[in-house]
């Protein structure tokens, strides 16, 4: 089946946020402790951090989620770490919050931004933590090494200030399970003591607040109305067909009617950042500075994923249409973080001794090292399709088979091809004028179930596919549910 995508590298749309192709890592479940990033004798596992190497993460998220509404950083810095209780997690069982360690403090995961080239953003304790403990902590990474803090900073081995811009002043306090649970007024009220104390310490971070999904309708509207000049980034998370029961509960059928189902995504990941915007909007009005952070989002059907993972190259193309959704709603989302990057939920998957790249890992990977710079226009004219609805995901009529997301930046041009063809392969004629193509990468498995586990850790795998430098597009033979990375040069009239 034919299918034919344009891309017109005149058509420049609004900058692209590479931060939205972030990631996010928390003490839960086997994540950093218990066979995730540290080894027995707490430190980054070599093959691990090589492994978040080559993903190109723009932006890391740490320590929580839930989990940071009861850490305590001084616990994190320094010779002495004691072993605390995983508050949050600890709750479920050791199997989803285990002991903190504090082997991965402030530091470690500080200079592993720094080694990743990743923006740090980092989310205090909200709930037992106070302003002035939360001030400490931006005085301890960004205070000039001849203060107080600085002094501090530097005794535990780093003279530099690390700068850190992004601060996250609480997570989810709109729903009941979160530590600090409280209302959007009391939040808001909060959030400003937080500000104002962190503020202080260094003037130039950018705070991000606690939004709240539809389910929670006055939340955003109170928090932005109170809030004003003193906020820069909302968050929002999304987690899609829903964690709601029986979908928490369920391993998805693998069949086409699920496929389609959940490729749908991006569409309803799109729909609620519309509606956020729009109530930024409402309160702010269409000049406003203030953006989405999206900064947990990922699939989640079958509770044990926060455990184990089960990624599919189907949960790939669906996870390729949330990326999607990012990119064309990059004027909104000033940065995105998925939910997670170590075996919960996570992109890679590792055992005490081994480490694998999930479909979702190759994903990310391939958006972050393809498109960057500015959003170019796209038309697509192929085969449609219609879904039936999915949990949070609602049907769809008339999407396209073959979305394609582009980007510029100097000359080069980057371009993503999402085949959600379940049935058969499609041969796509991806019409780029004026633009010579010098790469094509190809992401697929022997079927839209494969995944990767440790025994096969390349069942599903991006494959270089020969190009000959054409000049004005190329044609890719996709086999079905499969993801292409193009990348080319603009050429001098
Ligand atoms: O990503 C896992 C958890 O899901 C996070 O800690 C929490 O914020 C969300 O509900």
């Amino acid at each position: 089946m034919l299918s034919k995508v344009t891309v017109s590298a005149r058509s420049l749309g609004p900058s692209i946020d590479r931060r939205i192709f972030g990631h996010f890592l928390e003490n839960m479940g086997r994540s950093i402790y218990a066979g995730g990033l540290l080894d027995k004798n707490g430190r980054p596992r070599a093959e691990i951090i090589d492994k978040i190497k080559a993903l190109h993460v723009p932006s890391l998220r740490w320590p929580g989620g839930l989990f940071a509404d009861g850490y305590h950083w001084t616990n994190g810095i320094g010779e002495h770490r004691p072993k605390k209780r995983n508050l949050y997690w600890g709750q479920f069982g050791s199997w989803l919050g285990p002991t903190d360690l504090n082997q991965f403090g402030t530091d470690e995961f500080l200079q592993l931004c720094e080694h990743l080239g990743a923006e740090p953003y980092v989310n205090i304790n909200f709930a037992n933590g106070t302003p002035q403990e939360a001030a400490d902590w931006v005085a301890y990474c960004n205070d000039r090494p001849s203060g107080i803090s600085g002094r501090l900073r530097a005794a535990n081995g780093h003279d530099a200030a690390y700068n850190v811009r992004v601060w996250g002043i609480g997570n989810e306090q709109y729903g009941f399970w979160a530590f600090g649970h409280t209302t959007a007024e009391r939040y808001a009220r909060r959030y400003l003591e937080f500000h104002h104390a962190m503020s202080e310490a260094d003037p130039g971070i950018t705070p991000v607040a606690v939004g709240a999904t539809e389910m929670w309708p006055n939340w955003n509207p109170t928090v932005l109305h109170i809030l004003q000049e003193k906020l820069r980034y909302l968050s929002m998370h999304v987690y899609l067909p829903g964690t709601n029961v029986p979908y928490l509960l369920m391993r998805l059928p693998n069949n086409a009617k699920t496929h389609y189902a959940l490729s749908a995504a991006g569409y309803e990941m799109s729909r609620q950042i519309h509606a956020a915007a729009d109530q930024i909007t409402a309160e702010y009005g269409r000049e406003t500075h203030v953006r989405l952070a999206v900064d947990e989002w990922n699939l989640w059907w079958w509770w044990l994923q926060a455990y184990k993972v089960w990624w599919t190259m189907r949960d790939a193309v669906a996870v390729g249409g949330m990326l999607g959704a990012l990119v064309e709603n990059c004027q909104h989302v000033a940065m995105a973080n998925i939910a997670q990057l170590i075996n919960v939920l996570g992109v890679i998957r590792t055992s005490p001794t081994a480490v694998v790249a999930t479909p979702l890992y190759h994903v990310l990977e391939m958006f972050a090292s393809t498109l960057s710079g500015f959003r170019l226009e796209t038309r697509e004219e192929g085969p449609k399709y219609s879904t039936s609805k999915l949990g949070g995901i609602p049907a769809v009529t008339d999407a396209p088979m073959t979305p394609v997301y582009a980007s510029l930046d100097g000359d080069e041009v980057g371009m993503i091809v999402v085949q959600r063809c379940y049935e058969h392969g499609m041969v796509i004629e991806l019409e780029a004028p004026r633009v010579r193509v010098e790469s094509v990468r190809i992401l697929s498995g022997p079927s839209p179930e494969a995944r990767n586990d440790f025994e096969h850790p390349d069942r599903v795998r991006v494959q270089d596919v020969e190009t000959t430098g054409e000049i004005g597009g190329v044609t890719l033979d996709m086999p079905p549910v499969s993801i292409a990375a193009v990348k080319g040069r603009v050429v001098k009239d």
